[in-house]
Parts: C-alpha cells; sequence; structure tokens
C-alpha cells in the first residue's frame, strides 16, 4: 500500500504530495508553525531513558546503509563519567546513487537539527558533530544558517531547552569533509574529525565506548535522526503502522522494516529524484508510479538497490520488495541507502563492472592488502575483459579475488571491501552470458562451470 502522508517529505513537496518546482528551505518559523520542534519538547518532558526506550520500541533502524537499530545502539554507552560524550551525524553522503540526505539538507535542515537535540537529550551527549561531505558546499551554507537559527532560538548553546534540563551545555558543529568516500565508514569519519588521515579502525571497541577523541560517541546518519523527532511525537506503533512489518511467525527480536524511507531513483527513468515511500514498495512500482517509468521507452534490465556496493538486481528481480530483507532474497548485500540506480536494456554490464571497480579500487583507504590490491587487480581484469583481451580464466579470477575480501570473510578493516566484493560478483554472476560471451575460451574449468560462483 502506498504511503498515506508525507513524513519527511511533509514540508519538501514531492511527487505525488506536491510539486518539486515549488520546494524552498524551510525556515525555522516555517518549522515550528508546522509542528517542528514539537518531538524535542515532547522528549524534553520525558527522561533520557524513556526517550531511547521509545526509540527502540519503534525499532526504528539506521538509514545510512546497514540497517542497525537506532535504540539499541544509543542503549550501548556506557554509564555517565562526568566526561565529554559526543554525536557524530553521518552527512558524507558519498555512495554513488545516494543523494537523499542532501535533499533533506537542502529544504528541511531543522529536521535533522532537531533530531540531534533529541538523541543528545536521550543519550546525554554535550556536543554534536555534523561530518558533512567535502562537495556539499551549498547544504553546509543551509546547515550553517538553520544551525544559527537554532542557537538564536536556545535549541542549543548555553541556556538552552535542552542544557536547562540535563544541565549539559549543547553544542553543536559543522565539520567539512575533504571529499573521501571512505570518511563515510563511521571510523574513518571519526579519525578525519580527529584531523587525521580518514583510515578506518580496528573494532572493537566499537564507537559507543571509545570513539571520537577516544570518548563514547553516537554515529548516526541524517535520514536516521531526522526521523526521530516524528517518532517522538507520534509514537512508536504511528511508525510501525508504515513500512512492513514482520511475517508471520518470524519471533519480534528480528528486526523488520517498519517505517517509511527516502527512495533515491537515478540512471535511466524520466523523472531521476528522491521520493519518500513505505519500506517493502516494489521496485517496480517505485520506477513506474515514482520514477515515471523507463528514459525512452526501454526495458528494464538490472538496478542498483541501494548504493552501488549493494550489488545488482538483474532482469528477473524487477518485482524486488525494497526492505531490509533484500539481501537474502535476492542475492545481493542488503538495502543500503535504498539509492535505486536504474539501467536500460542497451546497458553494458561490463562496462558498469569496470566503472564499479575503477571507484573501489580509487577509493580504497589501502590499509589492508586484499582490499588494496584486489580492487585494483579486479579493475585491471575487467579493462581487459571490456577491451576484449581476456579469458575464462580472467572470469574465474574476479570470482575468486572479489569474493575472498571483506570485512565479512573476515579479512578487512572495513565493509569498502565487502561493496567491492558483493558488486563484482552479483554484475558477473547474474549477467554471466555478457561476460563469458566477452572473452577468450581456454582449456580450463571454469569456476561457473563447477558450479562454485
Ligand atoms: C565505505 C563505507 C562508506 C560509508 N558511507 C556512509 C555515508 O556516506 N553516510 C552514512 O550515513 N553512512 C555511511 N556508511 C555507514 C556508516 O559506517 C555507519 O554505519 C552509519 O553512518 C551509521 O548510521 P545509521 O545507523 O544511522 O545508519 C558507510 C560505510 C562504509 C563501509
Ligand atoms: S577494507 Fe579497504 S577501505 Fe576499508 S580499511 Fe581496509 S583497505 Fe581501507
Amino acid at each position: 500500500m502506498a504511503l498515506a502522508q508525507p513524513v519527511l517529505t511533509k514540508r519538501i513537496p514531492t511527487p505525488p504530495f506536491g510539486n518539486m518546482a515549488d520546494r524552498k528551505t524551510v525556515s525555522y518559523e516555517q518549522f515550528v508553525a508546522s509542528d517542528g520542534y514539537k518531538g524535542l519538547h515532547r522528549a524534553l518532558s520525558m527522561t533520557p531513558k524513556e526517550v531511547v526506550d521509545l526509540v527502540k520500541a519503534s525499532e526504528l533502524r539506521g538509514r545510512g546503509g546497514a540497517g542497525f537499530p537506532a535504540g539499541l545502539k544509543w542503549s550501548f554507552l556506557p554509564p555517565e563519567d562526568g566526561k565529554r560524550r559526543f554525536l557524530a551525524v553521518n552527512a558524507d553522503e558519498s555512495e554513488p546513487g545516494t543523494f537523499k540526505d542532501r535533499m533533506l539538507i537542502d529544504f528541511d535542515p531543522h529536521v535533522l537539527l532537531e533530531g540531534i537535540a533529541i538523541c543528545m537529550h536521550a543519550c546525554r551527549l554535550d556536543t554534536a558533530y555534523i561530518y558533512i561531505r567535502g562537495e556539499y558546499h551549498h547544504q553546509r551554507e543551509v546547515l550553517e544558517h538553520a544551525l544559527k537559527e537554532a542557537y538564536e532560538h536556545k535549541i542549543f548553546g548555553d541556556g538552552s531547552m535542552l542544557g536547562k534540563i540535563n544541565e549539559l551545555s549543547p553544542n553543536c558543529y559543522i565539520h567539512r569533509g575533504a571529499g573521501a568516500y571512505i570518511c563515510g565508514e563511521e571510523t574513518g569519519l571519526l579519525e578525519s574529525l580527529e584531523g587525521k588521515r580518514g583510515w578506518p579502525r580496528i573494532k572493537p571497541p566499537f564507537p559507543a565506548v571509545a570513539g571520537a577523541f577516544g570518548r563514547p560517541t553516537i554515529i548516526n546518519n541524517v535520514e536516521t535522526l531526522a526521523m526521530v523527532g516524528p517518532i517522538v511525537l507520534n509514537g512508536a506503533d504511528w511508525f510501525k503502522g508504515m513500512g512492513k512489518g514482520r511475517a508471520e511467525g518470524v519471533p519480534a527480536s528480528v528486526p523488520a522494516s517498519f517505517g517509511p524511507k527516502l527512495f533515491g531513483i537515478s540512471g535511466h527513468v524520466n523523472r531521476p529524484g528522491v521520493y519518500e515511500e513505505n519500506l517493502g514498495i516494489k521496485m517496480s512500482e517505485l520506477i513506474e508510479r515514482l520514477g515515471g517509468g523507463m528514459r525512452n521507452g526501454k526495458k528494464f534490465k538490472a538496478a542498483v538497490p541501494g548504493g552501488i556496493s549493494m550489488g545488482v538486481l538483474s532482469t528477473d528481480q524487477y518485482d524486488a520488495e525494497l526492505d531490509f530483507d533484500i539481501g537474502k532474497k535476492y542475492a545481493c548485500l542488503g538495502l543500503g541507502t535504498a539509492g535505486v540506480i536504474v539501467m536500460d536494456e542497451e546497458t553494458d554490464m561490463v562496462a558498469v563492472a569496470r566503472n564499479v571497480a575503477r571507484f573501489f579500487s580509487h577509493e580504497s583507504c589501502g590499509q589492508c592488502t586484499p582490499c588494496r590490491e584486489g580492487s585494483s587487480w579486479i579493475y585491471k581484469v575487467l579493462s581487459r575483459i571490456e577491451r576484449g583481451d581476456g579469458t575464462t580464466r580472467d572470469l574465474d579470477m574476479l570470482l575468486e579475488l572479489s569474493g575472498s575480501m571483506g570485512a565479512m570473510p573476515g579479512t578487512t578493516i572495513c565493509g569498502l571491501a565487502d561493496g567491492t566484493n558483493w558488486a563484482v560478483r552479483t554484475i558477473v554472476n547474474k549477467f554471466w552470458g555478457e561476460f563469458e560471451s566477452r572473452v577468450k575460451k581456454e582449456r580450463y574449468v571454469s569456476l561457473a562451470v563447477a558450479g562454485t560462483r
């Protein structure tokens, strides 16, 4: 069922609820006049634990890629020791195909600031850093202006309502990244925030225990935090009335896909953009009803479900349901950021794989050998295949190289390698015929033939 009312896009005109041409940045006054900061007021009338419990009860899952339950993350903080505790807001948004956080910041920055203030109250944090992608110049200016308004209206700073309640002097700062994908990985972000090279850290310890400057730190995505105000205002059951619940018989301990979600659509569609819909919407519906259908009347061939690191969906997976279970059901890594990249029948999948590999090879920070060497070899092999100089042995090497790298096989520090692994393997496996027809046959039994790919 389609989303009945917009939630995060309630002030951002977006089809089918509004006309994109009417978009303007929402000021503090306009935000307050449309129920803005009411969630913060409600949160401040509750104890921090009550707020954490409410967010836990809503089962809000992180919107930055991994889908980790937000309330659970907030409950991991150690007891207070009188020293500083931080919030790092992940506005790095560098995943190819992902531009949803940018839209929120562009047009409704206070919805993010409200979520930040609620999180600071709930988790008893004194300082928030919004780590924003280096290329987001305009968005930084919008945020700076909104932050100024928030300080003037005593949302943050000395004597603010937040400070009066939790006896801290809560501050919020904007920190600009320098344009590296790896700084979106949460511990790479922390290193960069501390002024160092953005190299991901080995975990544990996790940031909730030892994060920025060695102190407990909560890290959340922009969209995750933006959803907190509406949840506190309207309650957990309201949120769970949207999206996709659990199938019958699935225990409550298994996280579900509740709530609305921002979906990006780019690529070969008539109306690319960011749309808000229930989690669980079919990709075909997203493309046809919201994205305006396939461009130039071409046929659908493939799509990235949510940022390129999630891999691809094949032609026969057009009706895939976009929820947090997508990985298990459709042989991809997961929903990721729900930034869907659509490809039509004329797309050369070998070129797509080569392009993707080039991105990961370029963005690998180089700390782990399988990621640093693997991604650059994958790129070289794919370039060779694209040129027509590859062999069946190259295809096997590709699958072997990619399949053996990643934090999940346990060979690397962070998920960038998993992204390379899944993106390359799913493209090669799901479009095997296209790759096979481009290589010279060798007298060699390929992994594909041996059935191990
Ligand atoms: C290579 C890499 C890049 C990432 N980039 C981003 C990003 O740009 N924005 C983001 O919110 N999360 C990104 N993440 C996920 C973060 O590490 C982290 O899970 C997220 O910010 C947590 O917020 P959430 O729980 O609210 O989703 C990235 C992860 C990896 C491995
Ligand atoms: S997996 Fe890649 S990007 Fe991540 S820490 Fe290792 S080398 Fe760096």
